[in-house]
């Protein structure tokens, strides 16, 4: 019996267009709000249509020492150029990328996954220090 946990691909993304990619600083400041943008395909583009596309990614944030993570934000990407005249000629796509605010108590590991609409589940992770 397949398991979701054990269908996570990842690679490096920068040869990988479907890992999700996690910018932040590497430090930030306890208790104080900072971003962090997520994307897909950041050196590697991921296509961007009806037939093949980004549904959604969501960031994660595991404290030092915790046993579960938490959900920071769940981004989802619905335009991909459908329209009533056919696939591929609608007038809006969203881009795969978004922008998260939080602050942490304590250093940790940021969890992103990912979805492609016919690649599947992908994931990626970064620590972060918190002084
Ligand atoms: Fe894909």
């Amino acid at each position: 019996m397949a398991k979701i946990g054990e269908l996570f691909k990842t690679d490096d993304w920068k040869t990988e267009k479907h890992v999700p990619v996690i910018e932040c600083d590497d430090e930030v400041t306890a208790n104080e709000v900072f971003e962090v943008r997520i994307s897909v395909g950041k050196e590697v583009d991921h296509p961007n249509t009806t037939e093949h596309h980004i549904r959604w990614i969501d960031l994660c944030f595991i404290p030092e020492g915790a046993k579960v993570p938490f959900q920071v934000g769940h981004f989802e990407f619905t335009a991909h150029g459908e329209s009533t005249d056919g696939p591929n000629k609608g007038p809006v796509y969203t881009h795969h990328q978004a922008v998260a605010s939080l602050k942490v108590a304590k250093g940790g590991t940021l969890l992103a996954a990912s979805y492609c609409n016919i690649h599947g589940l992908w994931e990626s992770s970064r620590d972060i220090a918190a002084g």
